[in-house]
């Protein structure tokens, strides 16, 4: 990171670098978690377009997409909303998804990003956070673990095509 990054909320015109890069995310940090067959049919094509849809037709209307970007280039992606659990009031924050471009992993881009998603559920009042993340991606369990997350004992077994997965849920207060 040569230059100071900077975090603002995603434009359309962002579907493309932040669907490539979630296509490449998953590729690399699900091997060994789910099929190779599902990760081999994911295609950078059909992430851009989900993404262009998702930001043209948000599934709910408080979702924010948030992209980083350092030397001009989108680094990573997250997004955030109310949390969306039943058992969950409308005083907790969820993030919904955070994924940095392969290569830039590592560099401080991953904690800018989830600080900044921290100081936003607060900025709106929210009283806790939590996300979902699959039982085996540990380095995603230990960054969320020193961004203050623990396990709150809630789990969901997530359809993969003909396989099923495990999600544990995170928590934290604000
Ligand atoms: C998960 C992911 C976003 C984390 O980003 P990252 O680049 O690995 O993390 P960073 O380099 O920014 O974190 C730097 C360090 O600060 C820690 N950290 C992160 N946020 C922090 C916070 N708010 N406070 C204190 N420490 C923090 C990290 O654990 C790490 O510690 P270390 O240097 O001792 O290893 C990134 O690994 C990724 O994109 N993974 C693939 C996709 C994925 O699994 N997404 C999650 C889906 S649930």
């Amino acid at each position: 990171m040569s230059t100071e990054p900077t975090i603002r909320e995603a434009q359309l015109r962002d579907a493309e670098a932040i669907g490539r890069l979630h296509a490449r995310a998953w590729k690399t940090a699900y091997r060994g978690i789910l099929p190779d067959a599902i990760l081999d049919g994911i295609t950078e094509e059909a992430r851009i377009e989900q993404r262009r849809k998702a930001l043209r037709e948000p599934f709910r209307p408080d979702v924010v997409n948030w992209v980083i970007e350092d030397e001009g280039t989108v680094r990573g992606w997250a997004s955030t909303a109310t949390a969306r659990d039943d058992d969950l009031g409308s005083e907790t924050f969820e993030l919904l998804a955070i994924y940095l471009v392969p290569d830039d992993v590592g560099r401080g881009y991953g904690r800018r990003l989830m600080e900044h998603c921290v100081a936003e559920g607060r900025r709106l009042g929210f009283a806790e956070m939590t996300m979902w993340v699959l039982a085996g991606n540990e380095r995603a369990q230990r960054f969320y673990a020193k961004a203050g997350f623990v396990p709150d004992e809630r789990v969901s077994q997530e359809e993969f095509g003909e396989t099923g997965a495990l999600k544990l849920r995170m928590w934290r207060t604000l």
